[in-house]
Parts: C-alpha cells; structure tokens; sequence
C-alpha cells in the first residue's frame, strides 16, 4: 500500500482563507496542498458583492466583529490590514472603488480576486486537490496528521482548517471544520445563521407582506442598555419579513424571543414636524407623509392604525398624532426566526477562540493544528470585514507554518 503524498502544509478549504494563508506558506518555501470538496473554486468569492466582491473595508478594526472574545481578531487585523490587500491587488493592476461606508468592490469582477489568490498560490508552487472529500483525519502522538480523501492519503505536519462557515450549502459549505475541532478535543460556539433575513408568523405578516419590495431609511436596534448594537442603514419588505442591510447587520446580534425596534422615520422629529404642519393645512395626512415615505408603506401604515386614508392632517388630534409618531420611530417587533443558512451570508459561533492563540490561529491543545477565516468564532458586520478576517487570519497563520 502506498505511503500517500507526503507535504509540510495540508490546507483544507479553498476559499477565501485557505488560498491566502496557501500562498504565504508557499512563498516561504513550505510543501502545501490545497484540498476542497467543491469542484469549483471559490464560489463564495465569486458571488459575494452582487458579483463585484467587497473584498474589504477601509475602516476596519476589531470592533466590527462578533466573538465570546471581542479582540481575539484584533493582533491579526492590525498585521494585515485592508491596505495590505490593496498592495496586493495594485501588484495585479485590479481596479476597485469605494461605495459606501469605506466598503471596497472590485471595478469588473469578484473573478479579479481569485485570479490574484490563485496567481499567488503558483507563485508559492501550491498543490491542489479540487473535487477531493476528506473521509478520516489521522494523528499518532505528535506525528503528522494522516488524511484519508478520495483521491488518496495524503500526510502533513500541519494542519489548516480553513472550511468556513455553514452559509449557503447549496454552494458546499459544511460544518466540517466543526467536527474536525470537536475530533481534536477543542470547544466549538454554537453556530448559527448571520447577516439573514428575519422572518415573522404569517399572521403578524399577513398585513406587511403586501409591502415586500418596499425599502426605507431606517435605525434599527435590539438588545438594552445604553450600548446596544445599532445600524443607520437601510430596511427592505419582504413576503416573509424584512431584509436589507439594517437588518442583515442586526440578525447578527438579534436572540431570539426578544424585540428589533425600528426607527422608520430617523431623519426628523415627526411628532413637531407633523404638529407644526397641521395649523392652517388643508393637506390630508396620506399626502404629507407620502413625501416622507413610499406611498404604500403610508397606506398600509394608516390601515394598520385604523386611520381612514383621507384624514386631513387638520383633523388629527395631537394625541392621535404623538401615538403615530411613537410607532414610527420605535416600532417593536419580536421575529419569529431567521431565514436560516440557505439565505444567511455567514454563520456566527464556530471554533472557540479561547482554543486558538491570536497570532498564529494554532490550536492551543493540539500543536500543528490551526482554524482560520469563518470556522473560527469571528464574525464581522457587513461591509467587506468577513473578507477582511479571512485574509488577515489566512496570512497570520501562513507566516506561523
Ligand atoms: P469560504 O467559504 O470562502 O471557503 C471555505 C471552503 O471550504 C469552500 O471552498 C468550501 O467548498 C470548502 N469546504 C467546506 N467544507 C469542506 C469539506 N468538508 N471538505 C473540503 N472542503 C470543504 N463577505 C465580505 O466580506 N464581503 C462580501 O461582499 C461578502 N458577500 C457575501 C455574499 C454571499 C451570498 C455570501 C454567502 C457570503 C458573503 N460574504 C461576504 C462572506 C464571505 O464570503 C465569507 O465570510 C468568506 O468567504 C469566508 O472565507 P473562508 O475562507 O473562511 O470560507
């Protein structure tokens, strides 16, 4: 029986985080094999961003991102930062610009990024195994760890788990990563779905779902306390429930069973504002707010408040006013779930980082052993940071094999 192929670097997962920390092992002239059970590389970079990749985000620092240890992320982050990435996409001439909120996309296409990642991995004489599943993982005492795939045993010194997260199985993402830190005796952060839709009863929803397509600037928040988490950006309908950017970015920090308060009128007192335009206004009520507002979220609003759609604003009663406008600006709703991990963008949780030392990403327990990008219990915002982390683990761990 043959010995199998024999490396100093056994990486698993082609993504994102697996390709960098490849490309930094290589170059630094270690033996390393990139394995992934997808035969297609890196779909997730492929589709992220609209198809443009926002591949990091100017303002990153380890306060984007949710873990049980808050600054786990940030002695990686500060190594490798968002304008390290854009050296290295200066040395491909990759065209990129800003969009919002310091969020970096490519010009063309996110295929720019994984031609760069790719073109590295040469560079460091990486090895590839696409379309290989791993089936056992074998470690004597400190000896190499022994992989058992379908393409045959391959042994390695050390072991990268770069398997991300659960988000869209669909494109095989698996909590592989998971069970390989459970075989190793390492504690794992429940995951579950990040930066989703969140979804209502159909009876709670029945009214709003007339709404889906609607989106609004909003402020949304969940949680108590003078620092809860909370996100200027905007709110999309949806038949189920509510998506965009708001409330991708709060799922991420929602429990379940509690309230999201959302303020849909953030940009003006409407109480004043309303109370100021009533003396002398011969305007009904659905045509001053239809200048603030989409129409039909003021219809199905006035409905929902069983407010006649030609009420003139005249005719409201102050108190009837303050009423409206406090539920606008802290409407209270208590989801009943999320969409799950075929809509989610990333899993929160994973691979406790209390196992992990912060600068190299090795298992504490098990030398040799490393967990990098997603797998590990560091989730970011939405924004370009999961790119972020990922490059920045990916090198972290690289420069250490
Ligand atoms: P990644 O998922 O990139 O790679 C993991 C690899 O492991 C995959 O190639 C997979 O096939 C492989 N694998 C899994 N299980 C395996 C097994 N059992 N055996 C072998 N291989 C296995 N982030 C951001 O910063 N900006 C953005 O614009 C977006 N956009 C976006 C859109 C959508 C639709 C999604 C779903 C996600 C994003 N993200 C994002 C998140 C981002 O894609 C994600 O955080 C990174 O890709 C994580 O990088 P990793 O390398 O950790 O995992």
């Amino acid at each position: 029986m043959s010995n199998g192929a024999v490396f100093d670097v056994a990486i698993i997962g082609a993504g994102a985080a697996g390709m960098m920390c490849a490309a930094v092992a290589g170059q630094r002239g270690r033996k390393v094999v990139l394995i992934d059970h997808a035969t297609k590389l890196a779909e997730k970079i492929r589709i992220s961003g609209g198809g443009r990749c926002n591949f990091t985000n100017l303002g990153t620092t380890h306060q984007q991102f949710i873990s049980n240890n808050g600054r786990f992320c940030r002695s990686a982050l500060l190594a490798y930062t968002p304008q390290d990435f854009l050296a290295l996409l200066a040395k491909y001439k990759v065209a990129w610009h800003e969009k919002h909120k310091g969020q970096l996309f490519c010009d063309h296409s996110s295929e720019d990024i994984i031609h760069v990642l790719r073109a590295e991995c040469e560079l460091g004489k990486v090895a590839w195994r696409m379309g290989c599943t791993v089936n056992d993982i074998n470690r004597q005492e400190n000896q190499s760890f022994v992989l058992q795939t379908s393409t045959g045993i391959i042994r390695a010194a050390k072991l990268v788990v770069a398997t991300g997260g659960m988000a869209i199985p669909q494109l095989g993402a698996s909590d592989y990563g998971m069970k390989i830190a459970r075989q190793f005796g390492l504690k794992v952060v429940e995951p579950r779905p990040a930066l989703v839709p969140l979804t209502f009863d159909a009876d709670t929803w029945r009214h709003f779902s007339t709404l889906a397509g609607v989106s609004l600037e909003t402020v949304v928040a969940t949680g108590s306390g003078k620092k809860k988490p909370q996100f200027d950006e905007d709110l999309l309908f949806t038949h189920r429930g509510l998506s965009g950017p708001a409330i991708l970015q709060i799922s991420s920090y929602w429990e379940p069973g509690t309230p999201i308060m959302l303020n849909l009128q953030p940009a003006q007192n409407l109480e004043s504002a309303l109370i100021e335009k009533k003396s002398g206004s011969r305007q009904q009520l659905l045509t001053v707010l239809a200048g603030m507002w989409p129409k039909r979220l003021v219809e199905c609003w006035l409905e929902n408040m069983g407010i006649a759609q030609d009420t003139r604003l005249a005719d409201m009663p102050d108190k009837k006013i303050r009423e409206l406008a406090a539920l606008i600006h802290d409407w209270q709703l208590i989801p009943t779930g999320t969409a799950g991990y075929k809509k989610a963008e990333v899993m929160k949780g994973g691979v406790d980082t209390a196992e992990l030392d912060q600068k190299t990403m090795q298992a504490k327990k098990m030398p040799d052993l490393y967990f990098i990008g997603e797998v590990v219990d560091v989730t970011g915002w939405l924004g370009g940071y999961n790119f972020q982390w990922a490059w920045a683990s990916g090198v972290a761990c690289g420069q250490e094999l």
